[in-house]
């Protein structure tokens, strides 16, 4: 049933693809009809076009948090492809499939980061929320997997796309590392994380080293005597060694931090002087960054429609927003929307080596190109609050219960400095 209605869908799709390639326009619908040719045996296209007119009794969707916007009903893991572009990224052959599960623990959440010496890749589990483990009395957890072992439990699991489930191996931190959210680098070889914290116990910027016995610097654990909220993601931009986080109440909505004494905002820190600034503010709750490969260009997403234990409220922010990034004060100017999300919110974000943008959405990963067009999904039917791509062609998408691995053809983005 499922299978062969996702055949009547890339049937349709392509025919509509073919129909314009044939139509009076030019050489990029040639190109879309070639692409076509080369779909994943996972992808399904979805022609906009093919739904833009539900009719006067279509199948609408109440809400962009308990319902997925899935009309072929194909079951994940796939890739639902809105726009031909999307089939660059994937490669004639990307797959995508689980790589470590289990269903009563949310261990792979936040904070994804590739460590290429090792080939790991590091994550922190759910701070204070659905099957986290973690609440004001208990700190969440930091991880790793080894993408090595990936390889060889794809390897002998033979041909074909069917889960396979490594090793997850729990790093033994330091008390000042509480309630992680966020991380990106290396940062010179180091793990660069933000932590929520965890009651009293104070939010930070901190460095981690991958390597045991992970001994930790703390960076920053405070804005001028006053605790942060509770610190989400983080990035260094492009080019620079300046670090720039996000600040937001999710501590608070999700019981283990106190009253909130800050904005929801976003913050510069340059490491070696220890300055320390607000870039931009205005958000009902900012949430993951991301910077274009020049650095010029940032992202914040805004996760308003999510208000922890005040519940979802799908007429609140589910955007990122786009900023120039002022090449003086690196003060964020220019706001503007680059991207709604039709699913939950969007989450953390990574940019490929085209500067394509993808965020971990309610239903999965979401794509899209630098003018904000949506190409496509890497469709979960759950959570995603982050990914990361390790080296080129490879991405490790955090699915809170479960870790999953897509291979494609897209190159990664430079996140690690020097
Ligand atoms: C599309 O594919 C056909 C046949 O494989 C080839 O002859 C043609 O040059 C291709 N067109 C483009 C625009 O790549
Ligand atoms: C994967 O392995 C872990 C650890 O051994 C286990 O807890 C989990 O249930 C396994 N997941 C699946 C889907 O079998
Ligand atoms: C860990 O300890 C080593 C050896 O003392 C030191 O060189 C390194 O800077 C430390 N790393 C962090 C992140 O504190
Ligand atoms: C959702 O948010 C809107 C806009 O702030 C507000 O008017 C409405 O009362 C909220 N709905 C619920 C159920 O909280």
């Amino acid at each position: 049933m499922v299978a062969s209605s996702s055949v009547v869908a890339i049937t349709i799709g392509l025919a509509a693809w073919a129909y314009a390639a044939s139509s009076s326009q030019s050489a990029p619908q040639t190109e879309i009809a070639n692409a076509t040719a080369s779909l994943p045996p996972q992808a399904v296209v979805v022609d906009p076009r093919s739904f833009a007119v539900l009719g006067i009794n279509g199948p609408f969707r109440q809400s962009s948090i308990t319902e997925f916007f899935n009309p072929t009903n194909t079951t994940p893991p796939f890739f639902q492809v809105f726009h031909p572009d999307f089939l660059q990224i994937l490669g004639p052959t990307g797959t995508i499939r689980a790589v470590a599960a289990n269903p009563t623990f949310a261990f792979a959440h936040e904070a994804p980061i590739w460590v290429p010496e090792t080939d790991e890749v590091f994550f922190a589990s759910n701070d204070g929320g659905a099957l986290g483990m973690s609440d004001i009395d208990h700190n969440n957890q930091v991880s790793k997997i080894s993408l090595k072992e990936v390889a060889a439990a794809i390897k002998a699991a033979g041909r074909g796309i069917s889960p396979v489930n490594v090793t997850v191996t729990k790093l033994d931190l330091p008390e000042a590392i509480q309630m992680t959210n966020g991380g990106t680098g290396p940062f010179f070889g180091n793990l660069l994380l933000v932590n929520s914290g965890r009651g009293s116990l104070p939010p930070s910027v901190a460095l981690v080293n991958p390597n045991p016995p992970h001994n930790t610097t703390v960076l920053l654990d405070n804005f001028f005597g006053r605790q942060f909220n509770s610190l989400n993601d983080i990035k260094i931009r492009p080019g620079t060694n300046r670090l720039f986080f996000t600040d937001v109440t999710y501590g608070f909505l999700n019981h283990f931090r106190p009253l909130p004494l800050l904005p929801n905002q976003v913050y510069r820190l340059d490491p070696d002087t220890k300055v320390l600034r607000v870039v931009a503010d205005g958000f009902d709750r900012c949430n993951g960054i991301a910077f274009s490969h020049d650095g010029k260009t940032a992202f914040v997403s805004d996760t308003g429609a999510n208000a922890g234990f005040l519940g979802n409220n799908q007429t609140e922010p589910a955007t990122i927003y786009a900023f120039d990034v002022d090449p003086k004060t690196e003060a964020f100017t220019n706001r503007r929307v680059f991207a709604y999300v039709d699913t939950g919110i969007a989450d953390g974000m990574q940019l490929d080596a085209n500067d394509n943008l993808y965020a971990g959405c309610g239903d999965g990963v979401q794509v899209w190109n630098s003018e904000g067009t949506l190409l496509g999904k890497f469709f979960l039917g759950t959570t995603s609050a982050n990914l990361v791509f390790a080296g080129d062609k490879r991405l490790v998408i955090m699915a809170e219960t479960a870790i999953y691995f897509a291979e494609i053809a897209a190159k990664a983005n430079k996140l690690s400095f020097p």
